[in-house]
């Protein structure tokens, strides 16, 4: 099949959340399949792989926008070691920036530069001659590829044959715009908005709906998410249009790279391991708590707990508030965490560490390889999530033989399984309601088997047997590709 991703990361070039890894994982995938794939991104100022990696072409493109043109470089290269062809679309004005989605706050102009975008994703397709089967694009950044085949495009034969995926990866961001520029810089007249239109929601143009309406297909990251977002608790003001079109939402499970996330193959941390040299993972404990300032008087062996996180609402970061001083005070448990996010979340972690500073060990920013050494060295993983679409970090957790604890929500509720003592099965430790004494029973469950054999060994094999593969997901989202090309 020839498809065409049009996404704004892509693990190994650009990346600030899961959405990266997916797009990456799926597309090697597909290469090793035999389809015919690209992917186009936004030529970002800073790229996770060297400049040199991609090569400008000889193309520029004419992008219109609205009842002007601009002009964009494309650029050319393969996604990190692998054949993968990925095209940079070249703006300085909208992309040559600190940042993928703003600084602080989203940048103002987000609805002009991903409508560029979209529409730079079409052009591209016309420059290369590349004829999809199907545009997969990913979240609202590029939802208007949906809007825009079926009607900019509709009659253009390059694409008459192409079908429109879109895939959900967190329904709470949708790109909410000022609807008379961003019909404009779109090319739609005025009389395209009004209450009830495509665009339209809440008096404001929504890509998101965009995306949902348009797409031939609508795909989300787990099964149950996919059922969650029917209803009103997480269907944050969508409801009706994902009920509309629910014939066509199917829940897909996101799966890990295990090319990159195994610790048995993983150079980011300090000893490899795997489910027969299990006892080597307290290497990678030992040594990233000495590289946080501990020593052996510290006592090592506590349990550890890891988080690799955004600090946002949707991680349950509140019910974390509310019961990690009583386990840490009482000398339970000691946590390390990654992340960056909300100021008030920052300011917690930076007062606890503060207070505990042995042990609340905290990192605030983004940092990749520390990311590995965290799910190597910890003993348990949580995530209490509010809400989860499918959540990567509790996949990888598990790879690595770190116990996750979460909240059954989203892909949560369908990756990880309660630990049962009697039949030694299932991977982790979960609750249902969103409150902090659920939480923290959780947390309870899990550190009564801490170190308790057979127990201990049998949940941390569990979690390292469960695979989720990505070739898996893979398989079925070309069987939705075809699905919703049979109507071409
Ligand atoms: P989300 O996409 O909602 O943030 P996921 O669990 O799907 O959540 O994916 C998050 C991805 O981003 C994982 O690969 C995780 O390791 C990575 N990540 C999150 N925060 C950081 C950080 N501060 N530093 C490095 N990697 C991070
Ligand atoms: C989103 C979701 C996360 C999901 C990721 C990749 O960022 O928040 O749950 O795993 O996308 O699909």
């Amino acid at each position: 099949m020839n498809i065409v991703t049009a996404a704004t990361e892509a693990a190994g070039i650009a990346k600030a959340g899961g959405l990266a890894d997916v797009v990456s994982a799926l597309n090697k995938e597909w290469a090793a399949k035999g389809h015919n794939i690209i992917i186009i991104l936004p030529k970002y100022r800073y790229l996770d792989c060297p400049e040199g990696n991609f090569q400008p072409t000889d193309i520029t493109l004419i992008v219109p926008m609205g009842k002007w043109t601009e002009f964009a470089q494309l650029w050319q290269g393969t996604l990190p070691e692998t054949n993968i062809p990925v095209y940079l679309i070249e703006h300085n004005v909208y992309f040559d920036r600190n940042e993928i989605y703003g600084e602080s706050k989203e940048y103002p102009d987000n609805d002009r530069r991903f409508i560029f975008f979209s529409r730079a994703i079409m052009e591209t397709c016309k420059a290369l001659n590349f004829r999809p089967d199907v545009i997969h694009a990913h979240d609202f950044h590029t939802a208007f590829t949906m809007a825009f085949l079926k009607t900019h495009y509709h009659n253009e034969p390059l694409f008459n044959k192409t079908a429109g995926v879109y895939t959900i990866h967190n329904l709470a961001y949708q790109g909410k715009f000022d609807p008379i520029n961003s019909l404009t810089y779109a090319g739609f007249d005025r009389e395209a908005f009004y209450i009830g239109s495509w665009f339209e929601q809440f008096g404001v143009v929504n890509a998101m709906k965009v995306g949902i309406m348009f797409a031939d297909k609508i795909t989300t990251v787990s099964p149950t998410y996919s059922k969650e977002i029917r209803l009103d608790y997480y269907s944050e003001g969508l409801r009706d249009e994902l009920n509309i079109r629910a014939a066509d939402l199917i829940g897909i499970l996101n799966g890990p790279d295990y090319g990159v996330w195994s610790p048995s193959i993983d150079h980011f941390i300090y000893k490899k391991y795997s489910a027969v040299s299990l006892e080597d993972k307290k290497i990678n404990k030992h040594e990233l708590l000495k590289d946080f300032g501990l020593s052996n008087q510290d006592n090592l062996d506590k349990p550890l707990f890891g988080m690799v996180t955004r600090l946002t609402e949707q991680k349950g970061i509140d019910l974390i508030i509310e019961v990690l001083e009583k386990f840490i005070a009482n000398g339970d448990m000691r946590i390390i965490l990654l992340g960056s996010g909300d100021h008030k979340y920052v300011s917690f972690f930076n007062y606890m560490n503060e207070k505990y500073p042995k042990d609340v060990l905290i990192r605030i920013g983004y940092d990749n390889s520390l990311s590995h050494r965290i799910f190597a060295a910890s003993d348990y993983y949580l995530m209490p999530s509010r809400y989860e679409p499918c959540g990567l970090t509790q996949l990888y957790a598990l790879k690595y033989g770190t116990i996750p604890i979460v909240r059954l929500t989203g892909g949560l509720a369908d990756t990880v399984e309660e630990y049962n003592e009697e039949r030694l099965s299932g991977t982790g430790y979960t609750f249902f309601g969103y409150k902090s004494d659920e939480l923290e029973f959780a947390i309870k469950r899990a550190l009564s088997i801490y170190l308790k054999e057979p127990l201990w060994n049998s949940v941390r094999m569990n979690c390292m047997n469960k695979n989720f593969t990505s070739e898996e997901s893979a398989k079925k989202y070309i069987e939705v590709f075809n699905w919703a090309s049979e109507s071409k």
